[in-house]
C-alpha cells in the first residue's frame, strides 16, 4: 500500500475556535444584514472566507521577525527581501507595499490612463478595481474552458491567443499599456496557466509591443500544476520552473498574504529601471519610502522566508492535496464543482446546486448563507454581487459563472475541518430542492459593492 501524505509540519501553537448553534448563527447572520464579511471571526467555525493573509507562520518566519531591521531608510530586511525577489523570480528592481491592491494601485498610476483597454485572464477584482477607477477597461481573454465547470483542461487560466491578438489588432499600442496575467487564476476557480501559453502570450505581446504583467499571488501554486500537468516539467524543480515563468514576463505584482505566506504585505518588481523610477514616485506618495514601502522591516525579514519555503521542500504537494482532498470528497456526492479542483480554493458551481435561485436572487450569496447557516462554515460569494454593477448602464453584470468559493487557509487547518466543510454541503446538497429563493439587495456602495453590501431576504 503506497504511504499516504500528510501534513509537511507540525504544531506548535494552537489557536481555540468555537463551534455554535444554529440558533446562534441564524440571529448573526441577522445581525450582519446577510453579508458574511460582516460577521464577527468568533462567530464563524471554520473560516475559508479567503486564503489571504490567514495563513500560518512557520518558526523560522517568527523568528526572522525578532530580528527585522526597522531603519527608515536602507535597511536589512529590504535588502534580504531584494535578494531573495532577484534569486527566485528573477527581477533587478522592487518596491514593497502594504498589500497586493496597493502595488496594482501604484503600478498603474504609472501605466493606465483614461480610455485605456487591459487584456488578462478574468483580472481578480481589485485589479480590475483599480484599472475601471482610471477609466480604463479591463478584457478577459480567458479561454472558454474556463466557464464550462465540466471540462477536465488542465490549464483552466489560460489565455486565449485568438481574443488576445484580437484586442492587440483592434486597438493602438498606445491604449494598450500592458496585459495582465493573473497566476494561479482566481476568478476561474485557481486554475494554472501552463508555461506554453506564458510564452506565447509574451511572444505575441512582444509582437505588438505590449509589456506583460503578472499578477503572482499564487506563482507558487501555479508553479506546482505545471510540474504535475505540463509535458517535460516533471523532473524540473518548483525553483527552475518558477524562474521560468518569469521569464516571459516585464514586470510583476504580487499580494505576499497568498504565496508570501505572511499576514500583511505585497510588492512590484521589474527589471526596467525607468518604470522602477517612474512606479517609485507613487509608492512614496501611496505607500513609503523605497526601502519599506507600507511593510515593516521584520514582515519583509518573514516574507523573504516565506519564498523561499513555498518555493522549496514539501509543502506544496501537501497544499494542493488538501484542497483536492475536500474538492473530490463533493465530487464524489455529485456536487457541481469548477474542475479540475484549482490551487487554493474550491469553487461550487451554484447556478448547478441551487437551480430554483433565480439569477436576480444571488444564488452563490444564498449557498454561502446556507452553509454558513448549516456548519458555522464561512465561504465568500464568486458571482453577481462581485461582479458589481456595469460602470456605463448601473445594471448589474450577471457573470458566466456564479460560484461559492471556499478558500484553504495555508498550513492552518486540518483534514478533519476539511471533513465538517463536505459533511455541511451534503446536507444542504440533500435539501436542495427546498431552497427557492434568495436575496434583495436593501444598501450597497458604488464600487466593490460586496465588502459592504446589505442584504434582505425574499421569502
Ligand atoms: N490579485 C489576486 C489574484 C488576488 O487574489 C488578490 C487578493 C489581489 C490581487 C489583491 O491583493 O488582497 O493583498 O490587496 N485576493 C484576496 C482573495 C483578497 O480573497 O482572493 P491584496
Amino acid at each position: 500500500m503506497e504511504i499516504p501524505f500528510a501534513e509537511s509540519y507540525k504544531i506548535k501553537m494552537v489557536e481555540p475556535i468555537f463551534r455554535s448553534t444554529r440558533e446562534q448563527r441564524e440571529k448573526w447572520i441577522k445581525q450582519a444584514k446577510f453579508n458574511l464579511f460582516n460577521l464577527k471571526s468568533e462567530q464563524v467555525y471554520i473560516d475559508l472566507l479567503t486564503d489571504s493573509g490567514t495563513g500560518a507562520m512557520s518558526h523560522n518566519q517568527w523568528a526572522a521577525l525578532m530580528t527585522g531591521d526597522e531603519s527608515y531608510a536602507g535597511s536589512s530586511s529590504y535588502y534580504n527581501l531584494k535578494n531573495v525577489i532577484k534569486e527566485i523570480l528573477g527581477f533587478d528592481y522592487f518596491l514593497p507595499t502594504h498589500q497586493g491592491r496597493a502595488a496594482e494601485n501604484v503600478l498603474f498610476s504609472v501605466l493606465v490612463k483614461d480610455g485605456n483597454v487591459v487584456p488578462g485572464n478574468s483580472h481578480f477584482d481589485t485589479t480590475k478595481g483599480h484599472i475601471e477607477f482610471r477609466k480604463a477597461k479591463a478584457i478577459d481573454c480567458t479561454i472558454d474552458e474556463a466557464f464550462d465547470t465540466e471540462s477536465l483542461h488542465p490549464f483552466k487560466g489560460n489565455i486565449d491567443l485568438e481574443k488576445l491578438e484580437a484586442v492587440y489588432s483592434s486597438f493602438h499600442r498606445e491604449e494598450i499599456p500592458m496585459v495582465i496575467v493573473t497566476l494561479t487564476c482566481n476568478t476561474s476557480g485557481g486554475q494554472p496557466v501552463s508555461i506554453e501559453n506564458l510564452k506565447a502570450v509574451h511572444h505575441l505581446s512582444k509582437k505588438y509591443g505590449i509589456p506583460v504583467v503578472f499578477d503572482s499571488a499564487r506563482f507558487a501554486e501555479n508553479a506546482w500544476f505545471i510540474k504535475e500537468r505540463e509535458p517535460g516539467y516533471k523532473d524540473k524543480s518548483i525553483r527552475e520552473i518558477v524562474a521560468e515563468m518569469f521569464s516571459y514576463a516585464d514586470a510583476m505584482t504580487m499580494s505576499s498574504k497568498k504565496d508570501g505566506i505572511v499576514n500583511i504585505g505585497g510588492f512590484m518588481a521589474m527589471n526596467d529601471e525607468k518604470l522602477y523610477k517612474e512606479a517609485s514616485v507613487f509608492n512614496i506618495m501611496y505607500e513609503g519610502f523605497n526601502t519599506y514601502g507600507g511593510m515593516a522591516g521584520r514582515d519583509m525579514n518573514a516574507l523573504a522566508i516565506g519564498l523561499d519555503e513555498i518555493t522549496s521542500g514539501a509543502y506544496l504537494e501537501n497544499r494542493i492535496q488538501q484542497v483536492a482532498y475536500l474538492g473530490y470528497q463533493l465530487i464524489g456526492w455529485g456536487i457541481p464543482v469548477q474542475k479540475p479542483i484549482g490551487g487554493h480554493a474550491v469553487f461550487i458551481d451554484a447556478k448547478h446546486f441551487l437551480e430554483h435561485v433565480p439569477k436576480e436572487e444571488y444564488i452563490a450569496q444564498t449557498l454561502a448563507i446556507e452553509l454558513y447557516l448549516e456548519a458555522g462554515v464561512r465561504g465568500v460569494e464568486v458571482g453577481t454581487l462581485l461582479a458589481d454593477r456595469d460602470p456605463a448602464t448601473h445594471k448589474n453584470r450577471y457573470p458566466k459563472l456564479e460560484m461559492l468559493r471556499l478558500a484553504i487557509p495555508r498550513r492552518t487547518y486540518t483534514n478533519n475541518h476539511m471533513d465538517v466543510v463536505a459533511v455541511a454541503l451534503k446536507n444542504i446538497w440533500e435539501k436542495r430542492d427546498k431552497i427557492k429563493h434568495g436575496f434583495k439587495i436593501s444598501n450597497e456602495a458604488p464600487i466593490m459593492r460586496h465588502f459592504s453590501v446589505e442584504l434582505e431576504k425574499v421569502d
